[in-house]
């Protein structure tokens, strides 16, 4: 009889082979280590009197509250201060999500930002990005939404917009539409109008819902836009902090959620897997995507959100491969598009099972 070892190295060796999308991922949130220390030593080269907190602040321990989070993050940004840092960034964070998660289709969310200081602009940011989006050599397509941080004020959400808007014409597609995202405390309804504008000219948009409790009247109000993602919407469900019009606003037009485990039990928004709203959402056949949210903030993959699912929620491997190959029709691309990636995945079935 084979041992409970030898099973959880035949699932990992199985979801490792898995090809995979990657639907939330934040660029900042997602550097690793090893782009850190590259970064801090291009950093003093060009200041040696440069002394960051990112070398023992970088989140050793599993547990943070939603507070560490964002404490990290700043201390990212001022890391990544300059184009060529973001050219690196996105680089390694492309390269490692195609090289260790086998991921075959990724849409990477960023929040435009200025550095007075270097000369960055938001646009040289973003523009810097997306040249380092079209340099991959991986085996792997890449899309980027620009993200509304809801800190901001309605004049910067319009610029970004606009930014958006005049950079997915230019690059035919690369930007795909706009994210909102940032402190999930801070109200975002001043934002609707924007986000209906954005969708009136035909940008996408994945929108944070529900991450933290007793945002009921503004959920609704999001919902309503309507998205076409939603982000975590942990406290949409009845059964998890939500309510019946939540869920009709949600499972109603079966819009799809994307899935972030151990982001949401890291910040403490949910208490223990277990106990997380992804099983209910499954229950009734709504569409979920499995996804990283920040993996070098949280120290986490793609590989190891699908064998934690696996582990929490007993997944078999048929339904691992389900859950891996509809995870397209939830990706911001044409019809065409997603039956060729279909079938990209679907030549690579035999190998996965074998
Ligand atoms: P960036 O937009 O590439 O700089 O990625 C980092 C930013 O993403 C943070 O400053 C936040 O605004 C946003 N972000 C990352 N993770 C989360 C999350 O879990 N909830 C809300 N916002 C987030
Ligand atoms: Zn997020």
């Amino acid at each position: 009889m084979a041992s409970l070892h030898d099973e959880e190295s035949r699932q990992r060796r199985f979801i490792e082979k898995l090809p995979k999308v990657e639907l939330h991922a934040h660029l900042n949130g997602s550097i690793s280590q090893q782009t850190i220390q590259r970064l801090i030593v291009l950093r003093r080269q060009r200041d040696p009197s440069w002394n960051s907190s990112c070398e023992n602040a970088t989140l050793e321990s599993r547990s943070k509250t939603l507070a560490d989070c964002f404490a990290v993050f700043s201390l990212l940004h001022d890391l990544v201060d300059n184009e060529e840092a973001a050219s690196i960034v996105t680089n390694d964070v492309i390269r490692e999500f195609a090289q260790d998660d086998n991921v075959k289709y990724i849409e990477l969310r960023t929040t435009p930002r200025a550095m007075p200081a270097t000369g960055m602009t938001k646009e040289s940011y973003v523009r810097a990005v997306l040249s380092a989006m079209r340099k991959s050599e991986e085996d792997i397509t890449v899309r980027l939404l620009l993200a509304i941080d809801r800190r901001t004020s309605i004049e910067d959400a319009a610029d970004t917009l606009e930014m958006a808007d005049r950079l997915r014409k230019e690059t035919n597609g690369l930007v795909i539409g706009l994210d909102l995202s940032g402190d999930p405390t801070k109200p975002a309804e001043k934002f609707i109008p924007i986000l209906k504008e954005a969708k009136k000219r035909g940008l996408k948009l994945a929108l944070h819902i529900a991450e933290v409790n007793n945002m009921t009247d503004e959920s609704r109000a999001l919902l309503s836009v309507p998205p076409d993602r939603i982000g975590h919407g942990v406290f949409l469900h009845p059964d998890h902090g939500g309510n019946a019009q939540l869920l009709r606003l949600t499972h109603g037009p079966k819009i799809p959620i994307e899935i972030c485990l151990t982001s949401n039990v890291t910040s403490g928004t949910v208490k223990v897997i277990q106990d997380h709203c992804f099983s209910q959402w499954r229950l009734i056949g709504h569409p979920c995507i499995l996804c990283t949210d920040d993996k070098g903030v949280f120290s986490t993959s793609l590989n190891e959100e699908y064998i934690l699912a696996a582990k929490e929620f007993h997944l078999s491997f048929e339904e691992l491969w389900d859950l891996s190959l509809q995870s397209i029709d939830s990706i911001f691309e044409s019809k065409e598009f997603k039956t060729e990636l279909k079938a990209k995945f679907l030549s690579a079935k035999e190998r996965c099972f074998s």
